[in-house]
């Protein structure tokens, strides 16, 4: 089984060439923003209190997206593999990550940072949010939030699979095509 960690600060396009990556090889998607974001929209009590964490740019506790990545992963069983998008972001959900797959009988295969400049990201963000309905894309004191929490508790976790030798970088910058055809290259010799 292949298991992908895609990863990146806010709009390094995650979640567009997990698209991209889904479409050719038939895997499924994760994206725990996404699956955060419908439990929002659903307005339970859990919803209410996630949306004020997501609306601001800051993590959910790592408990309650655990429980939502095992669950997914649970209802998809027959998954020839899993993108994950988004998760991990702690060092805590990296360790529950690969102890949650070993019980599984399987793991993760690679980690591909998706390399953006900040400059980049907030104007990728920036122009998103003239449309999209994201409330954390309205204004760039949010937007700069969501990059200072990824510096501060997300990018750490690149160590810990460089320390597996699971790491791998493609820039992220330039034509969407070319962008995929670079994932694709490192993707080959995993798939
Ligand atoms: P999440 O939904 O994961 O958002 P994010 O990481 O902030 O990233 P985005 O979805 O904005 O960007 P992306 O990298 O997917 O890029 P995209 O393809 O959209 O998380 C949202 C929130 O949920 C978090 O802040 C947190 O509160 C919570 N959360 C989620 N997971 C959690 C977890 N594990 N633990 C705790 N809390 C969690 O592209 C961005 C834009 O750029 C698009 O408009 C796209 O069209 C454009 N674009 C993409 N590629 C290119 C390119 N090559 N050239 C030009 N434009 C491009
Ligand atoms: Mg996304």
């Amino acid at each position: 089984m292949f298991n992908l960690v895609i990863f990146g600060a806010p709009g390094s396009g995650k979640g567009t060439q997990s698209g991209n990556i889904t479409e050719k090889y038939g895997f499924i998607h994760l994206s725990t923003g996404d699956l955060l974001r419908a439990e929002k929209k659903s307005g339970t009590a859990l919803g209410e209190q996630i949306k004020t964490l997501i609306d601001a740019g800051n993590l959910v506790p790592d408990e309650i997206i655990q429980e939502m990545v095992k669950n997914f992963v649970h209802n998809n069983k027959n998954a020839k593999g899993f993108i994950f998008d988004g998760f991990p972001r702690t060092s805590s959900q990296a360790v529950w990550l690969d102890q949650m797959l070993e019980e599984a009988n399987t793991k993760i295969s690679l980690m591909l940072l998706l390399d953006v400049s900040e400059e980049e990201l907030k104007k990728r963000i920036l122009l998103r949010g003239e449309q999209s309905s994201r409330a954390d894309d309205a204004n760039e004191k949010i937007i700069e939030n969501r990059i200072k929490v990824y510096n501060k508790q997300t990018a750490p976790i690149m160590d810990y699979y460089k320390e597996q030798n699971k790491y791998y970088r493609v820039d992220g910058k330039g034509k969407l095509d070319k962008v995929f055809e670079n994932i694709c290259t490192i993707l080959q010799a995993f798939v």
